[in-house]
């Protein structure tokens, strides 16, 4: 059984869908807990599953060290195999990084090393890219740059918005997510840091 703690900082379908995973019998992994950095409307799902969660909030710490040292500390505390990083919005430091990875994956939306960053949606269509998709990565220290681990394309149509696009791609990412969760539970697929 892999233990793995859930960050997110958004809406939280992706950790949705690795809820209904983790609830079903055969699929062995256990989620223990969910943080966030803000009071996320996506902590509703943790809720839902009885799952814990927690929240560190950025504002409440002066700066970025204290306040990653505490969230670091929460997620000890849990002590999980795994940190995933779904839809979590705030760049982590090197020493969080460093304590966690490679057990501490991320997923992104675009087919990485292409459009990096907070607003990959948004960069594709701007740049008129014909398609874009997910990256599931290891966590290394620079931003969206670690190993990729599993990636999935997905076809940009000419009516695309930003909203229509992003939706797609979550589609994918929920099965991506799940998936490549399962590889890493089944030791299918080896987490290797930089
Ligand atoms: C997802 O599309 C995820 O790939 C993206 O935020 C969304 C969260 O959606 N992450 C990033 O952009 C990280 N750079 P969700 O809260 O519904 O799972």
């Amino acid at each position: 059984m892999l233990s793995v703690v859930v960050l997110i900082s958004g809406t939280g379908s992706n950790l949705l869908a690795l809820l209904k995973a983790a609830d079903h019998p055969l699929y062995p992994v256990r989620i223990l807990a969910v943080g966030s950095d803000r009071a996320a409307e996506g902590l509703a799902h943790a809720d839902l599953y009885g799952v814990p969660s927690f929240v560190v909030e950025r504002g409440r710490f002066s700066d970025v060290e204290t306040w990653s040292a505490k969230l670091q500390e929460t997620i000890e505390h849990f002590n999980p195999d795994l940190v995933v990083l779904a839809g979590f919005m705030r760049i982590l430091p090197p020493s969080f990084v460093s304590r966690f990875s490679p057990n501490l994956i991320n997923i992104h939306p675009s087919l990485l090393p292409l459009f990096p960053g907070a607003h990959a949606v948004r960069d594709a269509l701007a740049a008129g890219a014909r398609e874009t998709g997910v990256t599931i990565h290891v966590v290394d220290k620079g931003v969206d740059t670690g190993p990729v681990i599993a990636q999935r394309t997905v076809t940009v149509m000419p009516a695309d918005d930003q909203a229509s696009l992003h939706e797609r791609i979550k589609f994918q990412e929920h099965e991506l997510l799940v998936e490549t969760v399962l590889s890493i539970a089944e030791k299918r697929t080896e987490l290797v840091g930089r």
